[in-house]
Protein backbone atom coordinates (compact mmCIF):
# COMPACT_ATOMS: atom_id res chain seq x y z
CA UNK A 1 0.00 0.00 0.00
CA UNK A 2 1.05 3.49 -0.95
CA UNK A 3 0.52 6.71 0.98
CA UNK A 4 0.67 9.48 -1.29
CA UNK A 5 0.41 12.93 0.21
CA UNK A 6 0.27 14.99 -2.60
CA UNK A 7 -2.21 15.83 -5.51
CA UNK A 8 0.58 15.64 -8.15
CA UNK A 9 1.63 11.89 -7.08
CA UNK A 10 -1.93 11.01 -6.62
CA UNK A 11 -2.72 12.23 -10.14
CA UNK A 12 0.15 10.55 -11.37
CA UNK A 13 -0.46 7.27 -9.92
CA UNK A 14 -4.67 6.96 -11.19
CA UNK A 15 -3.24 8.13 -14.70
CA UNK A 16 -0.85 5.27 -14.71
CA UNK A 17 -3.91 2.69 -13.58
CA UNK A 18 -5.67 3.78 -16.16
CA UNK A 19 -3.51 3.81 -19.16
CA UNK A 20 -2.78 0.00 -17.73
CA UNK A 21 -6.92 -0.36 -18.47
CA UNK A 22 -7.21 -0.98 -14.59
CA UNK A 23 -10.76 1.01 -12.44
CA UNK A 24 -10.01 2.92 -9.46
CA UNK A 25 -12.28 3.34 -6.62
CA UNK A 26 -12.25 5.84 -4.66
CA UNK A 27 -13.62 5.97 -0.93
CA UNK A 28 -13.61 9.71 0.75
CA UNK A 29 -12.75 9.71 5.01
CA UNK A 30 -11.72 11.94 6.92
CA UNK A 31 -10.14 9.24 8.49
CA UNK A 32 -10.88 7.40 12.84
CA UNK A 33 -11.97 4.34 10.87
CA UNK A 34 -14.85 2.05 12.63
CA UNK A 35 -16.70 -0.97 10.89
CA UNK A 36 -18.47 1.52 9.01
CA UNK A 37 -15.82 2.24 6.92
CA UNK A 38 -14.06 -0.59 6.10
CA UNK A 39 -17.32 -1.70 4.55
CA UNK A 40 -16.96 0.77 2.61
CA UNK A 41 -13.74 -0.15 1.30
CA UNK A 42 -14.06 -4.15 1.08
CA UNK A 43 -17.49 -2.76 -0.92
CA UNK A 44 -15.15 -1.10 -3.23
CA UNK A 45 -12.57 -3.76 -3.49
CA UNK A 46 -14.84 -5.93 -4.86
CA UNK A 47 -15.76 -3.03 -8.07
CA UNK A 48 -12.40 -2.25 -8.84
CA UNK A 49 -8.59 -3.70 -8.84
CA UNK A 50 -7.36 -0.39 -7.09
CA UNK A 51 -9.17 1.41 -4.16
CA UNK A 52 -8.02 4.38 -3.13
CA UNK A 53 -9.16 6.01 0.07
CA UNK A 54 -8.62 9.70 1.02
CA UNK A 55 -8.02 10.93 4.87
CA UNK A 56 -8.51 14.09 5.27
CA UNK A 57 -10.60 16.10 7.94
CA UNK A 58 -12.23 18.76 5.71
CA UNK A 59 -11.54 22.50 7.65
CA UNK A 60 -14.52 23.93 5.09
CA UNK A 61 -17.51 21.54 5.74
CA UNK A 62 -17.01 22.35 9.68
CA UNK A 63 -18.37 25.63 11.12
CA UNK A 64 -16.34 27.91 13.88
CA UNK A 65 -18.57 26.50 16.54
CA UNK A 66 -17.54 22.63 15.76
CA UNK A 67 -15.49 19.84 16.66
CA UNK A 68 -12.62 20.45 13.60
CA UNK A 69 -9.82 20.90 16.51
CA UNK A 70 -11.09 18.08 18.58
CA UNK A 71 -12.10 15.40 15.11
CA UNK A 72 -10.72 12.49 16.55
CA UNK A 73 -7.44 10.75 14.83
CA UNK A 74 -5.64 7.75 14.81
CA UNK A 75 -4.14 7.70 11.47
CA UNK A 76 -1.39 4.64 12.10
CA UNK A 77 -4.23 2.27 13.08
CA UNK A 78 -5.80 3.78 10.14
CA UNK A 79 -3.08 3.11 8.01
CA UNK A 80 -2.90 -0.62 9.32
CA UNK A 81 -6.75 -1.48 8.69
CA UNK A 82 -6.56 0.36 4.93
CA UNK A 83 -3.49 -2.22 4.08
CA UNK A 84 -5.48 -5.05 5.55
CA UNK A 85 -9.16 -4.41 3.23
CA UNK A 86 -6.31 -4.35 0.25
CA UNK A 87 -6.21 -1.00 0.09
CA UNK A 88 -3.81 0.32 -3.11
CA UNK A 89 -3.34 4.12 -1.99
CA UNK A 90 -3.76 6.15 1.59
CA UNK A 91 -4.34 9.67 -0.05
CA UNK A 92 -3.11 11.99 2.67
CA UNK A 93 -2.30 15.35 1.55
CA UNK A 94 -2.16 18.15 4.41
CA UNK A 95 -4.82 21.17 4.36
CA UNK A 96 -2.55 23.81 2.37
CA UNK A 97 -2.12 20.82 -0.37
CA UNK A 98 -6.43 20.74 -1.11
CA UNK A 99 -6.60 24.31 0.28
CA UNK A 100 -3.79 26.60 -1.17
CA UNK A 101 -3.21 30.29 0.01
CA UNK A 102 -5.94 32.37 -2.16
CA UNK A 103 -8.30 29.33 -2.39
CA UNK A 104 -11.69 30.99 -3.64
CA UNK A 105 -13.66 28.24 -5.20
CA UNK A 106 -16.17 26.23 -4.12
CA UNK A 107 -19.40 24.15 -5.06
CA UNK A 108 -22.46 24.90 -3.94
CA UNK A 109 -25.89 23.17 -4.50
CA UNK A 110 -28.78 25.67 -4.32
CA UNK A 111 -31.49 23.31 -3.12
CA UNK A 112 -30.34 19.59 -1.07
CA UNK A 113 -28.68 21.54 1.30
CA UNK A 114 -31.62 23.89 2.33
CA UNK A 115 -33.26 20.90 4.42
CA UNK A 116 -32.17 18.33 7.31
CA UNK A 117 -28.31 19.02 8.48
CA UNK A 118 -28.19 21.99 6.40
CA UNK A 119 -30.30 23.90 8.56
CA UNK A 120 -28.05 23.76 11.16
CA UNK A 121 -24.91 23.05 9.92
CA UNK A 122 -24.70 26.25 7.13
CA UNK A 123 -21.95 25.86 5.42
CA UNK A 124 -21.45 21.86 5.96
CA UNK A 125 -21.90 20.98 2.28
CA UNK A 126 -20.63 23.65 0.13
CA UNK A 127 -17.59 22.38 2.11
CA UNK A 128 -18.50 18.53 1.13
CA UNK A 129 -19.49 19.18 -2.20
CA UNK A 130 -16.13 21.21 -2.65
CA UNK A 131 -13.90 18.73 -1.25
CA UNK A 132 -15.64 15.92 -2.83
CA UNK A 133 -15.00 17.71 -6.26
CA UNK A 134 -11.41 18.26 -5.69
CA UNK A 135 -10.93 14.80 -4.83
CA UNK A 136 -12.94 13.54 -8.29
CA UNK A 137 -10.29 15.98 -10.04
CA UNK A 138 -7.73 14.25 -7.93
CA UNK A 139 -7.88 10.82 -7.60
CA UNK A 140 -10.09 10.72 -11.06
CA UNK A 141 -12.11 7.61 -10.05
CA UNK A 142 -14.26 5.37 -11.77
CA UNK A 143 -16.16 4.39 -8.86
CA UNK A 144 -16.84 6.03 -5.51
CA UNK A 145 -18.21 4.79 -2.04
CA UNK A 146 -20.44 6.66 -0.21
CA UNK A 147 -22.08 5.29 2.81
CA UNK A 148 -25.90 6.01 3.40
CA UNK A 149 -26.19 7.49 7.19
CA UNK A 150 -24.80 10.61 5.94
CA UNK A 151 -27.91 10.04 3.15
CA UNK A 152 -28.44 14.16 2.92
CA UNK A 153 -24.47 13.86 2.05
CA UNK A 154 -24.97 10.88 -0.21
CA UNK A 155 -27.75 12.72 -2.23
CA UNK A 156 -26.08 15.60 -2.89
CA UNK A 157 -23.00 13.58 -4.63
CA UNK A 158 -25.69 11.80 -6.51
CA UNK A 159 -26.55 15.24 -7.81
CA UNK A 160 -23.27 17.27 -8.19
CA UNK A 161 -22.24 14.17 -10.32
CA UNK A 162 -25.41 14.64 -12.37
CA UNK A 163 -25.52 18.35 -12.45
CA UNK A 164 -21.26 18.32 -13.19
CA UNK A 165 -20.94 15.83 -15.84
CA UNK A 166 -18.65 13.39 -13.62
CA UNK A 167 -17.94 10.07 -15.55
CA UNK A 168 -18.36 8.65 -11.97
CA UNK A 169 -20.93 5.14 -10.44
CA UNK A 170 -21.57 6.35 -7.09
CA UNK A 171 -22.25 3.46 -4.73
CA UNK A 172 -24.18 3.19 -1.64
CA UNK A 173 -23.21 1.03 1.46
CA UNK A 174 -25.79 0.51 4.28
CA UNK A 175 -25.45 2.05 7.71
CA UNK A 176 -23.73 0.00 9.74
CA UNK A 177 -24.54 -0.41 13.81
CA UNK A 178 -23.23 -1.44 16.79
CA UNK A 179 -24.54 -5.15 17.95
CA UNK A 180 -27.37 -2.82 20.33
CA UNK A 181 -28.14 -0.62 17.27
CA UNK A 182 -26.37 2.62 17.48
CA UNK A 183 -24.84 3.91 13.77
CA UNK A 184 -21.55 3.34 13.73
CA UNK A 185 -19.55 7.20 13.66
CA UNK A 186 -16.39 8.23 14.37
CA UNK A 187 -18.16 10.79 16.77
CA UNK A 188 -19.36 8.22 19.03
CA UNK A 189 -15.91 8.71 20.72
CA UNK A 190 -17.58 11.31 22.17
CA UNK A 191 -19.73 9.87 24.12
CA UNK A 192 -19.71 9.09 27.94
CA UNK A 193 -21.21 5.50 29.03
CA UNK A 194 -24.06 7.45 30.13
CA UNK A 195 -24.81 9.20 26.69
CA UNK A 196 -23.97 6.03 24.97
CA UNK A 197 -26.79 4.80 26.37
CA UNK A 198 -28.66 7.83 25.35
CA UNK A 199 -27.20 7.81 22.09
CA UNK A 200 -29.85 4.58 21.55
CA UNK A 201 -32.74 6.83 21.44
CA UNK A 202 -31.91 7.57 17.86
CA UNK A 203 -32.00 4.47 16.15
CA UNK A 204 -34.78 3.38 18.48
CA UNK A 205 -37.02 6.34 17.63
CA UNK A 206 -36.48 5.55 13.92
CA UNK A 207 -37.89 1.99 14.79
CA UNK A 208 -40.82 3.27 16.63
CA UNK A 209 -41.55 5.47 13.62
CA UNK A 210 -41.76 2.74 11.44
CA UNK A 211 -44.13 0.83 13.62
CA UNK A 212 -46.43 3.39 13.73
CA UNK A 213 -46.29 3.75 9.92
CA UNK A 214 -46.79 0.62 9.18
CA UNK A 215 -49.80 -0.11 11.91
CA UNK A 216 -51.62 2.92 9.56
CA UNK A 217 -50.76 5.82 11.40
CA UNK A 218 -50.75 8.49 8.03
CA UNK A 219 -50.08 11.97 10.21
CA UNK A 220 -46.55 12.52 9.95
CA UNK A 221 -47.31 15.44 12.33
CA UNK A 222 -48.36 12.91 14.83
CA UNK A 223 -45.39 10.21 14.12
CA UNK A 224 -43.24 13.50 14.75
CA UNK A 225 -44.59 14.43 17.88
CA UNK A 226 -44.07 11.07 19.60
CA UNK A 227 -40.88 10.60 18.38
CA UNK A 228 -40.17 14.03 19.94
CA UNK A 229 -41.55 13.24 23.00
CA UNK A 230 -39.84 9.66 23.23
CA UNK A 231 -36.89 11.12 22.25
CA UNK A 232 -36.71 13.95 25.05
CA UNK A 233 -37.23 11.22 27.69
CA UNK A 234 -33.46 10.06 27.59
CA UNK A 235 -31.33 12.37 29.58
CA UNK A 236 -28.62 14.92 27.76
CA UNK A 237 -30.58 14.74 24.35
CA UNK A 238 -31.27 17.91 22.53
CA UNK A 239 -33.46 17.60 19.03
CA UNK A 240 -32.26 18.95 16.05
CA UNK A 241 -34.58 17.45 13.87
CA UNK A 242 -37.12 15.05 13.06
CA UNK A 243 -37.85 14.67 9.71
CA UNK A 244 -40.29 12.30 7.68
CA UNK A 245 -39.32 13.21 4.00
CA UNK A 246 -39.10 12.78 0.18
CA UNK A 247 -35.66 10.51 -0.23
CA UNK A 248 -35.11 12.42 -3.71
CA UNK A 249 -35.91 15.96 -2.74
CA UNK A 250 -35.66 15.94 0.60
CA UNK A 251 -39.05 17.78 1.06
CA UNK A 252 -40.76 17.28 4.31
CA UNK A 253 -44.05 14.97 3.66
CA UNK A 254 -47.82 15.99 4.78
CA UNK A 255 -49.97 13.51 5.56
CA UNK A 256 -48.65 9.84 4.30
CA UNK A 257 -51.72 9.61 1.19
CA UNK A 258 -52.38 6.98 -1.23
CA UNK A 259 -50.39 8.36 -3.47
CA UNK A 260 -47.20 8.46 -1.45
CA UNK A 261 -47.68 5.01 0.35
CA UNK A 262 -45.81 3.35 -3.18
CA UNK A 263 -43.14 5.59 -2.93
CA UNK A 264 -40.58 5.05 -0.19
CA UNK A 265 -40.23 7.77 2.36
CA UNK A 266 -37.23 8.80 4.36
CA UNK A 267 -36.81 9.38 8.31
CA UNK A 268 -33.95 10.97 9.51
CA UNK A 269 -32.93 12.25 12.84
CA UNK A 270 -30.56 14.40 14.43
CA UNK A 271 -30.06 15.01 18.43
CA UNK A 272 -27.31 16.19 20.78
CA UNK A 273 -26.31 13.96 23.74
CA UNK A 274 -24.62 15.97 25.26
CA UNK A 275 -22.42 18.00 23.24
CA UNK A 276 -22.06 15.08 20.33
CA UNK A 277 -24.34 15.87 17.15
CA UNK A 278 -25.32 12.00 16.31
CA UNK A 279 -27.69 11.30 12.92
CA UNK A 280 -29.78 8.58 11.76
CA UNK A 281 -32.13 7.65 9.13
CA UNK A 282 -34.29 4.78 7.60
CA UNK A 283 -35.81 4.64 4.39
CA UNK A 284 -39.36 2.88 4.74
CA UNK A 285 -42.15 1.83 2.08
CA UNK A 286 -45.07 2.21 3.55
CA UNK A 287 -47.01 0.79 0.89
CA UNK A 288 -45.60 -2.35 1.27
O1 LIG B 1 -18.49 11.56 5.06
C1 LIG B 1 -17.36 12.04 5.30
O2 LIG B 1 -16.54 11.49 6.04
C2 LIG B 1 -16.99 13.38 4.69
O3 LIG B 1 -18.08 14.23 4.65
C3 LIG B 1 -16.33 13.27 3.31
C4 LIG B 1 -17.27 12.67 2.28
C5 LIG B 1 -15.07 12.42 3.42
C6 LIG B 1 -15.91 14.65 2.80
O4 LIG B 1 -15.01 15.26 3.64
Amino acid sequence: MEILKTVSEMQAWSDNIHQKGNQICLVPTMGYFHEGHLSLMEKGKKICSDLVVSLFVNPTQFSENEDLDSYPANIERDVKLAEKKGVSVIFMPDKKEIYPDRFQTYVELTELPAHLCGLSRPVHFRGVATVVTKLFNIVKPDVAVFGSKDFQQLQIIRRMVKDLNYNIKIVECPIVREDDGLAMSSRNAYLSPEQRLSALCLSKSLEKAEAMIEKGEIRTSTVKKELENYIKSFPFTKIDYISICDPETLDEIGDINSADTACPLLIAVAVYVGKTRLIDNRIINPGQ
